[in-house]
């Protein structure tokens, strides 16, 4: 199996940048999401690995050797890219063993290649069809089972699954999760999914703007953003952060008289990152919001959803800012209600206005 490794990896197109200088390792058997908006250059930096496209500077390398400028085929990576690339026209049987054909193996080899390939993914009974006549999630399966048979040293994924009904999307999602357990094979998936990113990647390298945000599991990039592009992004929806300016232990939040009391282990960091005190973003995800008769923050109703277990609530703390609240089902609340709470310790974050980067405790120390 391989390490991938991107030592300042950088695209342009004329004067247009599409990856900034980049550096990433990808760890030998690991499951690594690229996450991010439209454009924010996640293809391209899966078709530099592949070959497909060339760098414009930066160094690229496969289990240390250099591939910078191999061409693909040298290089021992899958692209499965979404379903259609299939020959419409050729059996399943004869689309899986393509690669192999086309390597020159032997008729027994490739026969005993697609069959254990093709019991993996228990697509058998479709080695006659045409892809054509196969649903979508099938084609799929057919589009990998191609990529597995050649054994390649990793696979790169760009939203294969983007074509698919949400329905085939989850099943599909937890197929690929589980061939990567059984085979270990490194894997570099894209989606601009952030569900489909936090339930597949061992870790997420989440992009906005040709450049990397933030690289890490996906609890580390729910719970702790590195900055306020991925506090919003992850997550539906994404981190309330409410404005406020902090002083003396305290952020008194913006409008309203709502005064939050910072925990005692977040004074530190928060005096030494705005220098005694300054404007600061209170973070916190709606499920960390505690609604309490007591609670120090009081907003008015503003939307309230029903999704199914829980009850989403839109609440206005002051006169341009809405926040998430994920209450219990069970009370009632009216547009125009007061409702009190509190933000469980363990889940508040912090960011500097200015920057946009999250306030560490670590960096305190
Ligand atoms: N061949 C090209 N020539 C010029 N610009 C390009 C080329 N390929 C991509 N770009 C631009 O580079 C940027 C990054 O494109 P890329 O396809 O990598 O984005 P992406 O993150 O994969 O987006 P999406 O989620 O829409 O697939 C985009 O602004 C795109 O328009
Ligand atoms: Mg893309």
């Amino acid at each position: 199996m391989a390490t991938i490794e991107l030592q300042k990896v950088e695209k342009r197109f004329g004067d247009f940048q599409a990856v900034k200088p980049m550096d990433l390792t990808i760890h030998d058997g690991e499951f690594v999401v690229l996450l991010g908006p439209s454009g924010c250059g996640k293809t391209t930096t899966l078709r530099m690995i592949s070959g497909l496209e060339a760098v414009t500077s930066g160094t690229i390398l496969l289990d240390g050797r250099n591939v910078t400028w191999l061409h693909p085929s040298e290089r021992d990576i899958a692209f499965v890219f979404q379903l259609y690339a299939l020959y419409p026209h050729i059996s399943v049987r004869d689309n899986i063993a393509f690669p192999l054909r086309a390597q020159g193996e032997s008729k027994e080899t490739i026969e005993k290649r697609v069959k254990e390939v093709v019991d993996l993914l228990q697509i058998g009974h479709l080695l006659d069809a045409r892809p054509g006549k196969l649903s979508g999630g099938d084609q799929q399966r057919v589009a990998l089972a191609r990529a597995l048979v050649r054994r390649p040293a990793a696979f790169l994924m760009d939203e294969p699954l983007g074509a698919l009904d949400a329905d085939f999307r989850e099943s599909m999602r937890a197929e690929i999760k589980q061939l990567h357990i059984d085979q270990h094979a490194t894997t570099v998936y894209v989606t601009h999914d952030q569900v489909e990113a936090m339930a597949m990647g061992d870790r997420i390298v989440v992009m906005s703007d040709a450049e990397i945000q933030q690289i890490g599991t996906p609890s580390e990039v729910y719970y702790k953003p590195a900055n306020v592009f991925v506090a919003r992004f992850i997550g539906s929806p994404g981190m309330n952060l409410a404005r406020g300016h902090y002083s003396e232990g305290r952020v008194r939040l913006k409008g309203q008289n709502n005064v939050y009391a910072v925990p005692d282990d977040w004074q530190q960091a928060l005096g030494k990152a705005l220098g005694g005190s300054g404007d600061v973003l209170v973070g916190f995800r709606p499920e960390a919001a505690r609604i309490s008769a007591d609670g120090p923050i009081a907003g008015e109703v503003y939307a309230t959803e029903l999704q199914g277990a829980y009850v989403m609530l839109y609440i206005n703390i002051n006169e341009d800012e809405i926040i998430h609240i994920r209450a219990e089902r069970i009370h009632q609340h009216q547009i125009g209600d007061t409702v009190r709470f509190d933000i469980d310790p363990r889940m508040v974050r912090f960011f500097d206005p200015a920057s946009e980067r999250a306030i560490t405790r670590e960096a305190a120390q």
